[in-house]
């Protein structure tokens, strides 16, 4: 049982408990990983020994939520590293981050960005505003550090019913002009971030032909320097 004290945040809207990622939450976390991406395969997914890593390296990265009666299963996570990240060459995977760094799980403590590796709600959980609220703690992350934004890749599964009659450029497209809803881009766009494009190859996930979207969050705060 964790203390108290180890608690960064109450979900104003959840009432979830926020700590950061520790090494003794890597099983139970990458258990969570596994119940909130059912259809991908589990080598695109973070394992007990590389969440470890992450909780050594970069723990002011990566938040988990608790629900306050059980400590033992957390309810969801948002993770993330500081990488450099090049906006007019925007085409990348994650591994190409996490092998070009200086550390084993990615994270450049001169990066400039703050990378979202992944952010998952375990699915009898969604559509509370926990996602928002995982989201709003990465935002303090890039406040506090004096990070650029926020960037990720992101998974467009509703891209599936789609992938049929337009490239994925355009689903994005359709999806931030409100014309279509995807289940993940349009929470994202909701949070404030932009899509900018497609993303070949991102992850194995044959319904989508591999596709995700690129998506990035401005920190208006950020002072160069
Ligand atoms: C994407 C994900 C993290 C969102 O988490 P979440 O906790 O459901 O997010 P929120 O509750 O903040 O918002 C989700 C939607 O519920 C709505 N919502 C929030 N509170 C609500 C409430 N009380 N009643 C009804 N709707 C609500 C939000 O407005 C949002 O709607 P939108 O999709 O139209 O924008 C979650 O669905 C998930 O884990 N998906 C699988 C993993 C995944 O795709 N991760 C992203 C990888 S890039």
């Amino acid at each position: 049982m964790s203390e108290v004290s180890d608690v960064v945040a109450t979900g104003p809207t959840s009432a979830l408990q926020y700590v950061r990622l520790t090494v003794e939450m890597a099983d139970a976390m990458a258990e969570l990983e596994l119940a909130s991406f059912p259809t991908a395969d589990p080598k695109d997914l973070y394992n007990a020994q590389e969440l470890a890593v992450l909780a050594t390296e970069f723990p002011e990265g990566s938040f988990i939520g608790f629900d306050s009666n059980d400590r033992d299963v957390p309810v969801a996570a948002g993770l993330g590293i500081r990488v450099n990240f090049d906006l007019d060459n925007p085409q990348h995977n994650l591994k190409e981050f996490v092998e070009a760094s200086p550390t084993e799980s990615g994270d450049d403590p001169d990066g400039l960005w703050y990378y979202g590796t992944d952010i998952v709600v375990r699915p009898e959980f969604r559509r509370r505003g926990i996602g928002k609220e995982l989201y709003d703690l990465r935002k303090e992350v890039c406040r506090g550090m004096n990070l650029k934004g926020i960037v990720a890749g992101g998974v467009i599964p509703g891209y599936a019913q789609h992938k049929a009659s337009m490239t994925a450029d355009d689903y994005i497209v359709a999806v931030t002009a409100g014309e279509l809803y995807d289940p993940t881009l349009s929470f994202q766009i909701e949070n404030g971030f932009e899509a900018i494009c497609a993303l070949a190859n991102y992850i194995t996930d044959p319904e989508v032909d591999n596709w995700a979207s690129l998506i990035v969050w401005h920190n208006a705060e950020y002072r160069a320097g």
